[in-house]
């Protein structure tokens, strides 16, 4: 399951079975299968958010005590109120959906076991750098990988009485059960393992990518969606205060995935390798670049209005930075100049010294906490979220595509929001299958890494939102 044609395997098959809608579920499928494919993905780095509302502090109690036969462990998804096969599905290896009960088995296959001997780690090795995000923290029984526990919380306080009479989301919560429901609480989850976190175990740094570990490439719906077990049904909604809202998590999800950023950049014990800084935070293609020192010397890299930083410095990875800009101009005007003004100034600090962009830094997650606040409190409308596809879409954003990074997630985001748009009842299916074909070219622009032109991605990615500016 480890090689690249497995990985492209897995992603075809959730293009068929995935819940998003036919057309989307394609896109997605080329998307991720392009990741797939190309040698290693992107990682940005991260923050000190602890699990939901002190899950952590209770027992953990294991896959086993939630598999029972009349409670998730059901051979087909027919249960009242829950699906109750959510066992089977987590453990479902062709699917997207089981990925999580396959992290611990993922190291000890062949893929894993090469990268632990490039990085030359024993058994201790390998619990402070891969176990953080291939098994669960505080479990008993490292085979069972990302465990129910590791999203949901500790069941400790719960687990007895989170079915019973009276039991409500609400009342779950206040026992310690994780609220995912809250896209905030929801993205500081996914992003500990995602992008990185603060626990033993949990960082990527670039040694881990350069002994051949993919890239972590994260979209907070998106990715979600991909991994779901649960029916958004009527009865959902009524639980948990409505359907899924994309457009609000996918904001969310932009918006912390920057102050984890900024949170991991700004901790000392991270920021540096030896003498050299920590290459994870950066554009991985500003190194890993080809050099043309001929006579004519033509320079491959192009101006970046959003970075201003000198040429032959690694721009910091600024892929949510950008989305979140577009986010913030349609839906927080009155915070976007400040969120802009201080990504440009966190980039231009970086070429001043430590001390600098670590202030820098943190002013930055401060704006970008407010956004985060003020997503969370909004329902996206129609208009809104047409308008954060044309920001994405306009020069003042598209001239910031100049990486392989950001480029992916304006893909996913384009993808996401469309979802979301006939999610909500908001844009037809049918209309929306009518754009595949413009949306997968988007999704071509970005299939291969080491061919990625920046010109050609962002006619193809104005294409894809023009033909869906016509469903307004
Ligand atoms: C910050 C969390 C994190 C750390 C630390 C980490 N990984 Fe991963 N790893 C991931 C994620 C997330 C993925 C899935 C990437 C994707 O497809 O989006 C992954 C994927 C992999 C894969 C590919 C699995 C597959 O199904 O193809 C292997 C192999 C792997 N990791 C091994 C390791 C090893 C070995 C270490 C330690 C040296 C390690 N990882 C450290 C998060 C992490
Ligand atoms: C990678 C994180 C993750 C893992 C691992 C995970 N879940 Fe979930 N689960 C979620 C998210 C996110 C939701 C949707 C938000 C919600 O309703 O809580 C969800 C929803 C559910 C629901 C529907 C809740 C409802 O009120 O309708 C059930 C039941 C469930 N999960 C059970 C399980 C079980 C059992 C396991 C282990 C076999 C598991 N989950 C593993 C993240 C996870
Ligand atoms: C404790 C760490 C951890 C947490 C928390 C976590 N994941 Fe993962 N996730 C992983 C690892 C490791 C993999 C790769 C496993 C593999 O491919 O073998 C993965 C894989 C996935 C995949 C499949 C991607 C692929 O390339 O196949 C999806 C989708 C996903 N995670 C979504 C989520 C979402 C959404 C959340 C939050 C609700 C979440 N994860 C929380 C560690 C984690
Ligand atoms: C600041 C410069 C810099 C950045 C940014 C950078 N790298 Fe590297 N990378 C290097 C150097 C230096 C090496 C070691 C090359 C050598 O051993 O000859 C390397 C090696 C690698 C290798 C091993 C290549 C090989 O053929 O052995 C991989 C894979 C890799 N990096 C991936 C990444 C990824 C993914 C990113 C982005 C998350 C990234 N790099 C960001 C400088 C960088």
């Amino acid at each position: 399951m480890l090689d690249h044609s497995m990985s492209l395997r897995r992603f075809l098959t959730a293009c068929r079975s995935v819940s998003r809608s036919g057309a989307m579920a394609i896109v997605v499928c080329v998307l991720m299968a392009a990741a797939a494919l190309a040698a290693a993905l992107f990682v940005a780095p991260a923050p000190l958010q602890a699990q939901g509302a002190g899950g952590s502090m209770r027992a953990h109690m294991g896959v086993a005590s939630c598999a029972g036969s009349t409670c998730h462990g059901h051979s087909v998804g027919d249960g009242t109120p829950v699906r109750q096969d959510e066992l089977l599905r987590w453990q479902e290896e062709s699917s997207p959906t089981g990925a999580h009960s396959r992290a611990y088995r993922a190291i000890q296959e062949a893929r894993g076991q090469a990268i632990i001997r490039r990085m030359g780690l024993d058994g201790a090795g390998v619990g402070r750098e891969c176990l953080g995000c291939h098994t669960t923290t505080g479990a008993q029984k490292v085979a069972d990988g990302v465990d129910c526990e590791a999203c949901h919380g500790n069941a400790g306080g719960w687990l007895s009485t989170h079915y019973t009479v009276g039991a409500s989301h609400q009342r779950n919560v206040s026992q310690g059960m994780t609220d995912l429901v809250n896209p905030r609480v929801r993205a500081q989850v996914c992003l500990d393992c995602h992008l990185s976190g603060d626990g033993p175990g949990q960082f990527v740094a670039h040694r881990i990518m350069a002994a051949g570990h993919p890239r972590v490439s994260f979209e907070l719906d998106l990715f979600s969606t991909l991994q779901q077990h649960h029916n958004e049904d009527a009865d959902y909604a009524a639980r948990k205060g409505g359907k899924t809202d994309s457009m609000r998590m996918w904001a969310v999800g932009q918006a912390e995935a920057v102050k984890r950023s900024m949170e991991l950049f700004s901790e000392p014990g991270k920021a540096n390798d030896g003498i050299f800084p920590e290459f994870t935070f950066y554009d991985c293609h500003s190194c890993h670049r080809r050099i043309y020192d001929g006579e004519q010397a033509s320079v491959s890299v192009l101006p970046n209005p959003g970075r201003p930083i000198h040429a032959g410095m690694p721009p910091f990875n600024d892929e949510n930075m950008i989305m979140l800009l577009a986010a913030a101009k349609v839906v927080a005007p009155d915070i976007a100049a400040t969120f802009d003004a201080r990504s440009k100034a966190f980039h231009r600090a970086m070429g001043e010294g430590r001390s600098q962009s670590v202030a820098a830094a943190q002013a930055l997650r401060q704006t970008a906490d407010a956004l985060s606040a003020r997503f969370a409190g909004t329902p996206f409308s129609k208009a809104q979220t047409f308008a954060i596809m044309d920001a994405i879409a306009s020069n003042a954003i598209s001239d910031r595509f100049t990486d392989y990074e950001g480029s992916v997630q304006s893909v996913m985001a384009i993808d996401t929001l469309l979802n979301g748009l006939v999610n909500q009842g908001m844009v037809s299916t049918g209309a929306a299958n009518g754009l595949r074909v413009q949306i997968n070219q988007a999704y071509s622009a970005v299939r291969e890494p080491n061919s990625y032109q920046p010109l050609a991605f962002r006619r193809a990615l104005g294409g894809a939102i023009g033909s869906i500016r016509s469903l307004r």
